[in-house]
C-alpha cells in the first residue's frame, strides 16, 4: 500500500467507474473525484466510499461532481462514462451513443486536465480510445485504453480453473481488439514458466480462447442488465496505479500503433510498459505468420469502422 498526494478523476459513477473508484481509494492512492452528469449519484457514491474507509482502513478524499473544474490538477482521468451493451448486443452497437459521449467528456479533460494520462474503459473500448485522443489532442502516449488486463484475467481464470490451481501462478497473454476479434496466444501463456501447451490439449486449449474471447458476452448473458464491472473496474485501477506509482507494469492495453506489428494509425491491445508517462514502450513480440494475421484482422476490423462510422 502506497500513500501520497496524488489526484485520480473517474468519469462515469455507475457500475465500472465506481468500481475503479472503490478499488484506488482502498489502496490509499490519494484524492479521487469521482464524476458524473448525475451529481447526486456520484457524490451519494463518493460519500459511501469515504465512510468505507474506517472499515477497511484508508484515507484519502473521495468526492462526487458534475463539474469538470473538480478535475482540475488530476494525474490520471479513467473514463468509464457511457451505456454499457444488453443481451444481444455487440460492443460495436454502442459507438454513436457513446462516440458522443466522449466527445463531451474529451473537451472537459481537455479544458481541465491537459497533462492528465487517460485511461480509456468506454466500449467500444479501441474504437473510443482513439477517438478521445483525436478529441484531446493529447499525444499518443497519454491514451490508453483498458481491455487486455480483463481479458487475460479472464483466460488466466479459465486455465486456473481447468488445471485445479491458483490464478496466481497463471499468465496468460492476450492481443488484439476488445471484441469478438481478440487474440489470445497459448504460445504466450504458461502456468509459472510451464507453457500450457505441456499442461492442456489443443482441443481444451482452443475451448479456452473462445470462451475468452466470448467472456464479456457470458457474464451479459447471466445479468441480463448491462455487463461486468468488478473485473473490468480493477482492472483499470490496477492501470491507474501503475502510472501514479511509475510502476512501469508490462501490460496487454490498448496502445497507438505506428508501424508496430505491421499496423499504423490505430489503438489496439498490444504488450506495454505502463509508467508515469502513460505507454512508455510497445513491446513487440515475435508472432507467428497466423498469429499476426489474425492480430492485424482485428485491426482491420477496428479500422474499417473508425472510417465507415466514426468517419476518419
Ligand atoms: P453504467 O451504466 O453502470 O455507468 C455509466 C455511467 O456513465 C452512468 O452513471 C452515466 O450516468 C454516466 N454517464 C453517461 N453519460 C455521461 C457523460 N456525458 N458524462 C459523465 N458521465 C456520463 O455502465 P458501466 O457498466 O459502468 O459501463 C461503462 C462503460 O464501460 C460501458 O461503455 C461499457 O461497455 C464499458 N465497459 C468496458 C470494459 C472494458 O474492458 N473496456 C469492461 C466493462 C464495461
Ligand atoms: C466486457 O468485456 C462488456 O467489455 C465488457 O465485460
Amino acid at each position: 500500500m502506497t500513500t501520497g498526494a496524488r489526484k485520480v478523476a473517474v468519469i462515469g459513477a455507475g457500475n465500472v467507474g465506481a468500481t475503479c473508484a472503490f478499488v484506488l481509494a482502498e489502496r490509499n492512492v490519494g484524492e479521487i473525484v469521482l464524476l458524473d452528469i448525475f451529481e447526486g449519484f456520484a457524490k451519494g457514491k463518493a460519500l459511501d466510499m469515504s465512510q468505507g474507509g474506517r472499515i477497511l482502513n484508508y484515507d484519502g478524499r473521495v468526492t462526487g461532481t458534475k463539474d469538470y473544474s473538480d478535475i482540475e490538477g488530476s494525474d490520471v482521468v479513467v473514463v468509464t462514462s457511457g451505456f454499457p451493451r444488453q443481451p444481444g448486443m455487440t460492443r460495436e452497437d454502442l459507438i454513436g451513443k457513446n462516440a458522443e459521449i466522449i466527445s463531451q467528456v474529451g473537451e472537459g479533460i481537455r479544458e481541465n486536465a491537459p497533462e492528465a494520462i487517460i485511461i480509456m474503459v468506454t466500449n467500444p473500448l479501441d474504437l473510443m480510445t482513439y477517438h478521445m485522443q483525436r478529441i484531446t489532442g493529447f499525444p499518443h502516449h497519454r491514451v490508453i485504453g483498458q481491455a487486455g488486463i480483463l481479458d487475460c484475467a479472464r483466460m488466466t481464470h479459465f486455465i486456473a480453473q481447468t488445471l485445479g490451481c491458483s490464478n496466481e501462478d497463471v499468465q496468460a497473454m492476450v492481443l488484439g481488439g476488445h471484441g469478438d476479434t481478440m487474440v489470445p496466444l497459448p504460445r504466450y501463456t504458461t502456468v509459472n514458466g510451464i507453457p500450457i501447451t505441456r499442461l492442456l490439449d489443443g482441443d481444451t486449449i482452443e475451448a479456452i480462447c473462445k470462451r475468452t474471447a466470448g467472456g464479456g458476452g457470458e457474464i451479459v448473458k447471466l445479468l441480463e442488465r448491462g455487463s461486468a464491472f468488478y473485473a473490468p473496474g480493477s482492472a483499470a485501477a490496477i492501470m491507474a496505479q501503475s502510472v501514479l506509482d511509475d510502476r512501469r507494469r508490462v501490460l496487454p492495453c490498448s496502445a497507438y500503433l505506428s508501424g508496430e506489428y505491421g499496423m499504423d494509425d490505430i489503438f489496439i491491445g498490444v504488450p506495454i510498459v505502463l509508467g508515469k508517462n502513460g505507454v512508455e514502450r510497445i513491446i513487440e513480440l515475435e508472432l507467428e505468420d497466423s498469429e499476426l494475421a489474425s492480430l492485424q484482422k482485428s485491426g482491420s476490423f477496428y479500422k474499417e469502422q473508425l472510417c465507415s462510422i466514426l468517419g476518419y
